[in-house]
């Protein structure tokens, strides 16, 4: 058997990684520009702690604070103008999935000052890049150890520019601050990263044994512990044993991509108000079922230590997944369906699938 692994993130993990590790943060550039939501980098303490390091450091920084979630062009655009009338050379991206995608695609962008968003998905790897350092605040995304940015392009699609220099520098992960994510985001964000895991084994069916081993790892964790963190929000050890998993799960969908779950609910995101982790939730059993027709063996790997499609199914639906599915018009599930075909994570996906599938799943309301 003949493999490779690559992710070139330097992790600092556990209580206090960023006071701890201050000069771990300057070492990665000269000038800053810090990239955050409008909540959670505050609220978590997070965006302090990494001012106060950067303090210590005698090292100057802008912040840029106006990332929505599903990030648009446009955010990206007026982040990359700052950063570049700022002169920084280097973004510290905190936050959930959308400031740490913008942060990497502000990063590109603000290096390429004379292309465009749209030149950077063409052949990503061909462009430089600022350094960018990831501060997770959420445990779900994985996005502080993946080359991937998923923005949402001026006319409301949702894809994702995958380059190498989009890894993050280092990421500095302290369980403390997803204490302070409520009990719908703490649900969106460990679905999120069990997708990851399950749909990454599924697309990597035991090929690379790393890959194996770390899906099944996440998807054990996830399924082990989401429940006691639910009813222990604060409990720092649980919240650390979640944050890992979601970590594991980035890493391997670093090496495998994600499946077509995640373009299908991409529109129920930017259209329905519906979290990513959510979406893909309502669309996991369905893609699982469809692959498991010929490929049974390949499926109840990708998701063990769950037994079965129903166990999985029975476990999201313990979080109220399924009351989630929002009405789709024909017309929707038409075009919404033309769309996934059209992805590159359809033609990673096994199973056959065709755009039928893809309307009935919608029209179905989550293939159930
Ligand atoms: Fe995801």
């Amino acid at each position: 058997m003949m493999w490779r692994y690559y992710m070139p993130t330097a992790v600092f993990f556990g209580q206090g990684s960023v006071q701890k590790n201050s000069e771990a943060l300057s070492e990665a550039g000269t000038k800053a520009l810090l990239v955050t939501g409008k909540r959670s980098a505050r609220v978590s303490g997070a965006l302090h702690d990494v001012t106060k390091a950067l303090t210590v450091q005698k090292m100057s920084y802008s912040l840029f604070d106006e990332v929505e979630e599903n990030p648009s062009f446009e955010t990206i655009r007026r982040a990359a103008m700052l950063m570049n009338r700022e002169a920084c050379d280097l973004v510290i991206a905190i936050g959930g999935g959308s400031p740490l995608d913008a942060g990497k695609a502000i990063a590109m962008l603000a290096a390429n000052e004379n292309l465009s968003i749209e030149q950077l998905y063409d052949d990503p790897d061909r462009w430089p890049a600022y350094s960018t350092i990831a501060v997770p605040t959420t445990s779900g995304t994985g996005s502080e150890v993946t080359q991937f940015a998923v923005l949402t392009d001026d006319e409301g699609n949702k894809s994702g520019i995958s380059a190498t220099r989009n890894f993050p520098v280092k990421a500095f992960l302290d369980p403390v601050y997803t204490t302070t994510m409520n009990e719908h985001v703490t649900i969106s964000t460990a679905l999120d990263a069990l997708s990851h895991a399950v749909e990454g084994e599924l697309i990597n069916a035991g090929a690379n044994p790393l890959v194996k081993s770390l899906a099944s790892k996440a998807v054990a964790t996830i399924k082990g512990t989401l429940s006691s963190v639910l009813s222990s929000p604060d409990d720092i050890q649980m919240r650390g044993e979640l944050q890992y998993a979601a970590m594991l799960a980035g890493m391997v969908i670093a090496h495998t991509g994600t499946s077509v779950v995640h373009p299908a609910g991409y529109p129920l995101s930017v259209h329905k108000e519906i979290k990513h982790g959510l979406a893909n939730s309502l669309f996991l059993v369905g893609v699982l079922r469809h692959v498991s027709r010929k490929e049974a063996r390949r499926v109840s790997n990708a998701i063990e230590p769950f037994a079965s499609i129903e166990e999985l199914e029975a476990f999201l639906g313990s979080f109220g997944v399924y009351d989630l599915m929002p009405t789709i018009t024909e017309e929707e599930a038409r075009d919404w369906s033309a769309a996934v075909v059209n992805s590159s994570h359809y033609k990673r996906t096994p199973g056959d699938f065709d755009r039928e599938f893809f309307e009935n799943l919608y029209k179905r309301a989550g293939g159930k």
